[in-house]
């Protein structure tokens, strides 16, 4: 039998194992919901701290019940792991490890690097190597294939490679791993084959493209359409806001044409670990063609001056309001996370909020119910270690201003509106509550 047909004899009766390189916001969700479906999934981080979690049956993401990784460790479907030798036993190896940039704004692939040769001290004949990292068009058979083929193996004759983009969406209530549609593409049709054959065990509805660099850029495609988008509305939102028009009530007028129309809203900047960042592997690779992405420049630019906007409200509002100048006053950032119902902190807008008010003299604050502490940070590091305040709304009282960055669902608005306060709100998350005696203007 050729390791073709063993492989999708393993997969037909679900005795296939998996190896999920990468145990965080993507990877731990992944093993979840292969363990549902009853495969055998071996865990791989090189965080001790998170496998001793995982092994004592706590889940540290939000998507995933501590219950369910204490019920797969019980029946050992799943196994976590720091030691990359189980993956011998693997059939399929999935990398779901951060590609971030670096401080040139180049793509990191460091962490994909260290993955492939890990790896590679382990191929074996039949291994299917799959990643699932965000990165740009060409890595797999330029940056992932040259390292695995030093183990002396041979590309498509005894191992295969498949590149299968992640569209994880943290927080969200409406798409689970399973629910959304899988992209995946491979250099060959036996190796698209088994890995569309082995999704479909877990995934409710799997795409097969063309090609490895099909799927990379798919991805890629997704999330710059996401920040140009997020950008354009952005910078509408400041036009509009000096004609004084309110860019909300616009954008519910807009989405009600039934084509032609999908409607994005502003923000006080993008975050998390994808739109800020997935674009700029585009612009870099482009380079190499000797193009230019400019809308993904001109996005980047509106978007990361999102915050100093939010910011200048800030002291305009406290100077206009109160009376007050912004040196000296002291302000509560309220939301720390990127975006509402995640603890996830990762390249936030509210790290450049407090950092510029903190420069301006003010005594900045914060109150997060997902977020006890802000953690090592290489952009904010003077904001490491600040810890969030508890919320009372008393307390919330001697604030001067009240900067709404993250909406998560957990705070109780309208006792926060009730309290007088002058609140700035980025998210427009205060427009049904009334308070005539309250401040509240939009930013
Ligand atoms: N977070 C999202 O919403 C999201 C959505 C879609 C795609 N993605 C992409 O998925 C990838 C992973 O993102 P994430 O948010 O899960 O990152 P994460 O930081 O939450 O998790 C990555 C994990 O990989 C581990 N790791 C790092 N190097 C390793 C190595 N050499 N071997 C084993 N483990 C290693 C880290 O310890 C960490 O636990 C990125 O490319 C990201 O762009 C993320």
């Amino acid at each position: 039998m050729s390791f073709f047909e063993d492989l999708q004899k393993k997969i037909s009766d679900k005795s296939v194992t998996v190896a999920v390189i990468g145990l965080g916001y993507v990877g731990l969700p992944l093993v979840h919901s292969m363990c549902k479906k009853g495969l055998r999934v071996y865990g791989i981080d090189v965080d001790q701290k998170k496998i001793d979690q995982l092994l004592a049956g706590q889940s540290y993401i939000g998507a995933v019940e501590s219950s369910d990784i204490e019920t797969y460790c019980s029946k050992d479907l799943f196994k976590p792991t720091t030691d990359f030798s189980c993956l011998k036993d693997a059939d399929f190896i999935i990398i779901c490890v951060p590609t971030p940039l670096d401080k040139n704004f180049a793509p990191d692939l460091s962490y994909v690097e260290g993955t492939a040769k890990s790896i590679s001290q382990h191929l074996r004949k039949g291994h299917v190597v799959i990643l699932e990292s965000t990165t740009y068009p060409g890595t797999m058979n330029e940056v992932v294939a040259p390292i695995l083929n030093k183990s002396g193996l041979e590309l498509g004759q005894d191992y295969f490679m498949a590149y299968s983009p992640e569209r994880e969406n943290p927080g969200s209530e409406t798409h689970s791993t399973a629910t959304i549609p899988k992209v995946i593409g491979a250099d060959t049709k036996e190796a698209l084959t088994v890995s569309q054959q082995f999704y479909s065990i877990f995934i409710d509805e799997v795409v097969p493209v063309g090609s490895i660099a099909v799927a990379e850029a798919s991805k890629i495609m997704e999330n710059t359409y996401r920040s140009v988008n997020i950008a354009l509305v952005n910078e509408l939102k400041v036009i509009f806001d000096r004609m004084g028009i309110d860019i909300w009530e616009v954008i519910e007028a807009a989405k009600t044409k039934p084509f032609g129309f999908t409607p994005f809203y502003p923000g006080p900047g993008l975050g998390g670990h994808c739109i800020p960042i997935d674009p700029f592997y585009l612009s870099w690779k482009a380079k190499e063609y000797g193009k230019v992405t400019r809308f993904i420049e001109l996005a980047g630019e509106i978007n990361t001056n999102m915050p100093d906007y939010v910011v200048d409200k800030t002291v305009n509002a406290l100077n206009d309001v109160k009376g007050l100048a912004v040196k000296g006053a002291k302000i509560l950032v309220l939301g720390i996370a990127y975006k509402k119902n995640v603890a996830d902190q990762r390249e936030t807008p509210a790290f450049p909020i407090m950092d510029a008010l903190q420069a301006r003299g003010a005594n900045v604050d914060f109150y997060d119910p997902l977020i006890e502490s802000v953690g090592e940070n290489r952009n904010h590091p003077d904001l490491a270690g600040k810890k969030s305040i508890a919320w009372d709304v008393e307390n919330v009282k001697g604030y001067d201003a009240i900067v709404l960055v993250t909406d998560h669902d957990e705070v109780d608005y309208e006792a926060l509106v009730q309290s007088d306060c002058l609140i700035i709100d980025t998210r427009n998350k205060l427009s049904s509550f009334k308070n005539p005696k309250a401040s509240i203007l939009q930013a």
